[in-house]
């Protein structure tokens, strides 16, 4: 395409186009009512003149009969002007007057009329226009006055003729500025389109040109480079992720493979074959559930799962959890109590705010176990669901170890297991889809100190109760 089609192919040049032709339009419309009006007022000026000259010339006919008639039309004739004068007989014989030559029958015409002429001892014959008034006078005579309207014309062409100069050097200059403006904003878009390309054939670093002016370029750039960012950022957690999954992922895996040839090279008879295939089973599961929680993760962080939202009980959750839980508890020697006095209504998916908070339950029971330092009382895991203004927080407390303040940021990245929990199962998982559960639901996941233990807190958006 060359520079010129592209020039006209831009926004800014059509867009002006189009305002120019509406403009002209409307200023060709306006000129056309001016000119309209303004040749309307001289004919009506004009008319008037006539219609006095008539009138009087007839008095003069009433009051001195045709010979006053004929002396007064030869003395106003005798004065150089625009105005036409004519008397004639019953038969069209001319008796005084200053008019050429008229077309044939103008004088049966009574009353107002524009008519072309010839003046007398013009030798060129040109013809003008007037508008005149044909009056019959008692006794068969005819009476025509008139007035030239020669000037009515040059008028009215002066105004057109401005009026079309103007709107044409409108178009002219308007056309010119369009395509400056066009082929300015051709260069910016030209440049981003360069960038853009860069960076699609893998310069991830490359950010588009952002002038300084804020205009709407420079926002929409602005816009696309933050949204770069935010792709770099997602690539690299992406990155991690996978690099993290297949590290994370091999162990058991190998794990698994050499029980299962140990189990090949050394089991004597069925019971050990036995043994060593229900090991294998334990580990696979262990592997599967590691594989439905990053896919958990993954679909709370895809935001797919917006799609299934809708209005929850987080006390009922909190009960739910609970009863799910208590068997475990009990088994630890740990007392599970749910508070949940009032309704704390979410909006949210009810199977991933259930894990999440499981996860966290999970955690109590199986980190906080049965410590020693509380003096003979029963350690205690609290579930809490609370109002708490415009936030509804669900809140997992114990009176385990905890986890030091440095640490409560990592404990939440994904297959990150602090060194004291080595000897529990687990894969390190919980808390990153807590975390995302809790963000998906536009709320945050909070890891705080129980004095002792932990208190681990979902603080999540209260859903306003809609119209039942
Ligand atoms: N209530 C708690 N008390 C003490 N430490 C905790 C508690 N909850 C979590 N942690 C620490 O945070 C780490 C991360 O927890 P997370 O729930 O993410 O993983 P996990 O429990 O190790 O494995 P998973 O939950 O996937 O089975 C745990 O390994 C543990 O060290
Ligand atoms: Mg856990």
């Amino acid at each position: 395409m060359t520079a010129l089609a592209r020039l006209l192919r831009t926004t800014a040049l059509r867009l002006t186009l189009v305002y120019l032709i509406v403009f002209a339009v409307f200023a060709g419309a306006l000129l056309g009512y001016f000119a309209w009006n303004t040749r309307r007022l001289v004919t009506d000026q004009i008319t008037a003149t006539v219609d006095a000259e008539s009138t009087g010339l007839s008095e003069q006919y009433r009051l001195g009969g045709i010979r006053r008639l004929v002396i007064a039309i030869e003395n106003r004739a005798r004065n150089p002007g625009s105005n036409l004068y004519l008397v004639t007989t019953f038969n069209g014989e001319g008796l005084a007057g200053n008019v050429g030559s008229l077309s044939p029958g103008t004088l049966d015409n009574e009353g107002l009329s524009e008519i072309a002429y010839r003046r007398i001892g013009e030798q060129d014959g040109t013809e003008h226009y007037a508008l005149i008034r044909v009056a019959q006078l008692p006794g068969g005579f005819r009476l025509l006055v008139g007035r030239d309207v020669d000037e009515r014309e040059r008028l009215n062409s002066i105004i057109l003729d401005a009026g079309r100069w103007s709107i044409a050097l409108v178009v002219v200059l308007g056309f010119a500025g369009g395509f400056l403006v066009a082929r300015r904003v051709l260069k910016r878009i030209d440049a981003m389109t360069e960038t853009s390309r860069r960076i699609m054939a893998g310069d991830l670093g490359d950010r588009l040109p952002v002038g300084r002016s804020g205009d709407e370029l420079d926002r929409l750039a602005e816009n696309l480079n933050a949204m770069l960012e935010r792709i770099v950022a997602l690539m690299g957690g992406l990155k991690e992720v996978s690099d993290n999954i297949a590290h994370d992922l091999r162990t058991p895996l190998t794990r698994l493979r050499n029980r299962a040839e140990e189990a090949l090279r050394s089991a004597k008879n069925e019971r050990e074959y036995r043994e060593a295939l229900e090991a294998t089973i334990e580990e696979s599961d262990e592997l599967i559930r590691t594989f439905n929680a990053l896919l958990m993760i993954a679909r709370a962080e895809s935001g797919h799962a917006r799609e299934n939202m809708t209005e929850l009980d987080a006390a009922e959750i909190a009960r739910g959890v609970g009863e799910l839980y208590e068997p475990l508890a009990d088994e630890r020697g740990l007392k599970l109590r749910i508070e949940a006095p009032a309704p704390a209504p979410l909006r949210g998916n009810r199977e991933l705010m259930s894990q999440a908070l499981a996860n966290l339950v999970d955690n109590a029971i199986k980190y906080a176990g049965p410590s020693p330092a509380t003096d003979g009382a029963v350690p205690e895991v609290v579930v809490r669901a609370l109002n708490d203004g415009g936030k509804i927080l669900l809140t997992v407390t114990d009176n385990g170890p905890g986890i030091a303040e440095a640490d409560r940021d990592r404990a939440v990245e994904r297959f990150v297991r602090l060194d004291q929990s080595r000897t529990e199962p687990g894969s390190g998982l919980g808390l990153s889809l807590a975390s995302a559960v809790a963000r998906l639901h536009g709320g945050e996941l909070r890891l705080e100190d129980n004095h002792p233990g932990l208190k681990t807190v979902l603080a999540l958006p209260r859903a306003e109760p809609g119209p039942a």
